[in-house]
């Protein structure tokens, strides 16, 4: 199977499911929003979201509201990530930032309203009876607040210039990344009306993913390019970040995301038509950017 061609698939599937949610919404917030949204990005959430519910036997057009939903997240997640007051980066996705764009007050306030149009997409959707779109919004404000990608955020900040234990970097990166990356692969059995334990296996996959994605992100940020990355090399230096690298060496770092994406494998190893999942994992590991 071609992962990349599956992965540009999956990608023109979300984007035309956002075009429409967008459509005709022509404010200077909604033309913020859309700035960021529409400015490329690998998809991988939603990439996880759609695969999930594909391997349990679900109809795609479940999933697509759901995984709009949580790209509209992490999207504002990104929006505030790279503010002034954040990780202050001018590059993202290939583009200058939105605040220096619209300005850090348009900016600040085009994440917020991003949430909430992730909840009204998901609460939209068509394909799903109000019990599963009741599950879909809980899973979607766990992984995204305070217990999850907010969590995360703060514990980074709090590991500026203050070396973290490798216990508590454990803790970061599952919250601020592997949050939401868990949350897609269960958007994704949600979708597909699976039971509780198999849900708890797709997330098993997707915190594991996570893990996995912060470490080469870790990796790319200090020995990647900017020009392949779409964003700054050298933000977490500039910034004293406690990164994997605080604690291993490249060659060590890139071993520890090897064998974490074989537990996350494992977790799913009884499914059949497991191996888009498996290939995308791989292909997590070895990307550019
Ligand atoms: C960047 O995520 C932020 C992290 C959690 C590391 P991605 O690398 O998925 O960013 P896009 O969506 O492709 O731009
Ligand atoms: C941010 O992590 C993850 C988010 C919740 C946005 P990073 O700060 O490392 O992400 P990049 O490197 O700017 O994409
Ligand atoms: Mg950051
Ligand atoms: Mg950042
Ligand atoms: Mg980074």
């Amino acid at each position: 199977m071609d992962i990349k061609k599956r992965l540009l698939e999956n990608s023109k599937l979300v984007e035309d499911f956002l075009h429409s949610f967008f459509e005709g919404k022509q404010t200077k917030l909604y033309e913020a929003m859309q700035y960021s949204i529409n400015c490329g990005g690998k998809r991988i959430r939603p990439f996880l979201v759609i695969e999930f519910c594909r391997m349990l036997g679900g109809d795609v057009k479940a999933a697509l509201p759901y995984a709009a939903a949580i790209e509209m997240i992490h999207t504002f997640s990104l929006i505030h990530d790279d503010l002034p007051c954040m990780d202050n980066d001018d590059l993202r996705r290939g583009n200058p930032t939105n605040h220096k764009v619209y300005g850090e007050a348009t900016a600040l306030l085009a994440g917020d309203a991003m949430i909430f149009s992730a909840f009204e997409c998901a609460l939209s959707n068509k394909f799903a009876s109000d019990a599963n779109r009741l599950a879909a919004i809980k899973e979607l404000a766990l992984a995204s607040g305070a217990k999850g990608m907010c969590e995360g955020q703060m514990l980074d900040i709090e590991g500026e210039c203050k070396t973290l234990t490798f216990e508590e970097l454990l803790s970061l990166h599952a919250h601020k990344t592997g949050a939401l990356l868990k949350a897609s692969a269960r958007l994704g059995a949600i979708a597909a009306g699976a039971s509780d334990d198999v849900i708890n296996s797709a997330g098993i996959f997707g915190e594991k993913v996570g893990l996995a994605f912060q470490i080469i992100d870790d990796y790319l940020d200090r020995y990647g390019s900017t020009e392949e990355l779409g964003k700054p090399c050298g933000s977490d230096a500039a910034n004293e970040k406690t990164t994997f690298l605080s604690f291993m060496d490249a060659e060590k770092s890139l071993e520890y995301a090897k064998n974490v994406t074989l537990d996350a494998c494992e977790a799913i190893g009884s499914f059949e038509k497991s191996d888009v999942l498996c290939e995308l994992a791989d292909y997590l590991l070895q990307r550019k950017n």
